[in-house]
């Protein structure tokens, strides 16, 4: 019998409780106990850990955020951090770590991994959806649901004024969650960093609608856009700092992308900046079935000392890749994506 820890980091999504849940029943079914550490990665380097046994995850699968909370926390960066996470390791006898995580988290697994031969693997979540080795990831099919819903709404009432209604999504570098939710809510232009549209033509397209009688139109753009000119000069994206893992933070291009509209059009233009709201609230249904598949999983390669892998999902099927796939580099939004999108004329 063995003890596994399971954390959370980065940016929190709906889902985590669920994999968290799946991790834990897994384990216990093949013998094994769980400790849930706190705060991500730091919950191991400045011990702050709980039992964790099926009486601890229950009621929890349909409920946003963590239970464990998560942090940025890189052992890496901070003094100290390899040396208090691999003394907590031995103290509480822990044989390996899930680590649920995005790119940064994972990041860090890889090379506890490859540098110091640690146990541990990884279940791929976030709501950008831009991690490699995996056909999605945990959280990215509720923050599509939210901002599709938003996008219904935002139609109703950008018809009956006549406006331009631009909607600022999440993503960081990709645009995987403008492309989704606004294929899916039927916005007249989305605005993606892997291809950026000029801002020209999008007035263009905006002046054409109105030439066809439709004077109202909706705009998704993404956080991660740079305002792009037909001259190919680009601004952006608007960065607001920078985040523990050394990660730009985006965040409003909307109003930039809205004050050019009015500018050249004269339309009447309103912003909405989704933001975290994208990533609060109970899961949808595909993303508990997605954690729960991908939690079992990542308990059965634990038990098996399957460390440095990553559950995953191909088409249809739960299988495994390496952390080193996975985190090698971001992946794109796929170009028949941009292309059903209507971004390529
Ligand atoms: O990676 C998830 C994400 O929500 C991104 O889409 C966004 O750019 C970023 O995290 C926001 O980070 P924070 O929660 O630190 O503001």
């Amino acid at each position: 019998m063995s003890v596994f820890g399971v954390l959370t980091g980065g940016g929190d999504c709906p889902g985590l409780n669920a994999a968290i849940r799946a991790i834990v029943r897994g384990s216990i079914a093949q013998g094994h106990t769980v400790v849930g550490i706190r705060q991500g990665w730091r919950g191991l380097a400045e011990p702050d850990v709980v039992p964790l046994d099926r009486r601890a995850v229950a009621g929890i699968l349909p409920r946003g955020g963590t239970i464990l909370g998560s942090s940025g926390w890189n052992p890496f960066r901070e003094a100290g951090g390899i040396e208090g996470l691999t003394e907590t390791t031995r103290a509480l006898e822990i044989a390996g770590v899930v680590a649920i995580g995005g790119e940064g988290t994972l990041g860090v697994a890889h090379l506890l991994h490859t540098e110091l031969d640690y146990p541990v693997v990884g279940i791929p979540k976030t709501i950008d959806n831009d991690l490699a080795g995996t056909d999605v990831t945990i959280g990215f099919d509720t923050a599509v649901h939210i901002c599709t819903e938003a996008i219904d709404r935002l139609h109703t009432t950008a018809e009956s004024h006549n406006r331009v209604m631009v909607v600022e999504v999440m993503g960081r570098n990709t645009g995987w969650i403008a492309a989704a939710s606004g294929i899916s809510g039927g916005a007249d232009v989305i605005l993606v960093p892997e291809l950026p549209t000029a801002i020209e033509d999008v007035c263009d397209r905006l002046r054409q609608r109105h030439a066809d009688g439709k004077d109202f139109s909706i705009v998704v753009v993404a956080e991660g856009y740079p305002l792009t000119r037909r001259s190919g000069e680009q601004q952006g994206p608007v960065v607001q700092d920078v985040d523990t893992y050394g990660y730009a933070r985006l965040g409003g291009i909307g109003r930039v992308v809205a004050e050019e509209i009015t500018r050249e059009t004269g339309y009447e233009t309103r912003v909405t900046v989704l933001g975290h709201v994208q990533r609060g609230g109970t899961p949808t249904a595909r993303d508990r079935f997605l954690a729960t598949r991908l939690g079992l999983r990542a308990a059965e390669l634990a038990a098996a000392g399957s460390w440095g892998r990553m559950a995953a999902v191909r088409g249809m099927e739960i299988v495994d890749v390496s952390l080193e796939e996975a985190t090698r580099e971001r992946r794109s939004v796929p170009p028949a994506w941009i292309a059903a999108s209507g971004i390529v004329e």
